[in-house]
């Protein structure tokens, strides 16, 4: 955001393995508290891999739930403060867990990235609402080596190149993206509390998604509540709004890129090579083998 330059930042953090999982130690350094963390049963944690589009089902949640009993949240607090990151602990701002501490509206709106096998036990014994969000691999990958030149509290990316092994290896922050959908995928299976929604579904029909969201959550919205909420989380109306584009977080610079920066399904045309795809759509297809999803990657 716009005070980057101002900030004594820390430094850019390095990968490691934490239990079988690539991760940095702004998620980690609060382990005990996030492990111990007390879910209630209506929290309401949504669940992505990095790049998924959280972000946004985040300010839809956050519409439908305080638009019309509190309409200054919306302008006067930024989304990620409005729904806090669970696992964030980066010195000099306060940890995702105190946030969530301190936060006195209901419902409580939970982001986190973590793999299925990471997530606090007691979010499973309360039967919170756990709503995850699935993108499809390319775009993700696109859009986070993006996101990992622009956040300094991200391992350097390198060139791009180098940032697809590295996605393909499954050494990215908060691990690989296979293990990450399936695990969460096949999750689904035994749990009922679990909607699995789809970034390329939100795109091609939001309002349908929407209503999706709402039949899982127990809400009925009017038709008009329903129409302002898909209308304000449109890409480009959510892109020039200061409290849920990114620009109020002090760790992006918008300078290298936005962090509302296309919003689009099939960017990776755009980055990949015939090659480079030709590779990834093998080593995909054997990863993906026994794991029934199945993603578009064009609409
Ligand atoms: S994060 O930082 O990991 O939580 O990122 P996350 O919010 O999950 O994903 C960011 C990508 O989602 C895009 N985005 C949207 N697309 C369409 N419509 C809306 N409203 C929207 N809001 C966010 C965002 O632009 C990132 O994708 P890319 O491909 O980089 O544009």
């Amino acid at each position: 955001g716009e005070h980057t330059q101002q900030m004594e930042l820390p430094l850019r953090p390095t990968l490691f393995d934490f239990n079988g999982v690539s991760m940095t130690k702004y998620f980690t350094d609060n382990w005990v508290n996030i492990q111990s963390f007390k879910g209630r049963p209506d929290d309401i944690v949504l669940v992505s891999y990095p790049k998924a589009g959280n972000t946004w089902v985040s300010y839809i949640l956050d519409l439908l739930y305080f638009s019309q009993t509190s309409p200054d949240r919306q302008n006067s607090v930024p989304l990620h403060k409005r729904v806090p990151f669970l696992e964030i602990s980066i010195p000099g701002f306060p940890s995702g867990v105190d946030e969530l501490n301190s936060i006195n509206s209901f419902p409580r709106i939970i982001k986190t990235h973590l793999p299925v096998q990471f997530l606090p036990q007691s979010f499973w014994e309360q039967n919170s609402k756990i709503i995850y969000v699935a993108r499809n691999a390319k775009d993700t990958v696109v859009s986070y080596f993006h996101f990992d030149r622009m956040n300094k509290a991200q391992p350097e990316p390198g060139d791009w190149n180098s940032f697809l092994q590295r996605f393909v290896d499954g050494k990215m922050v908060f691990g690989s993206w296979n293990d990450h959908v399936g695990g969460w995928w096949e999750k689904t299976k035994t749990r009922s509390n679990i909607l699995y929604l789809f970034y390329e579904d939100l795109i091609e029909d939001t309002e349908r998604e929407v209503s999706r969201i709402c039949s899982f959550l127990e809400l009925s919205p009017s038709t008009d509540l329903k129409k302002e909420v898909t209308e304000k989380s449109l890409f480009n109306n959510m892109k020039h709004n200061k409290m849920a584009n990114g620009s109020a977080d002090e760790v992006l610079d918008f300078k290298i890129s936005p962090f509302m920066r296309k919003g689009k399904v099939g960017d990776w045309k755009n980055h990949f090579t015939v090659n480079q795809n030709e590779q990834f759509d093998e080593d995909y297809q054997r990863k993906m083998r026994n794991i029934d999803l199945s993603f578009r990657t064009v609409l």
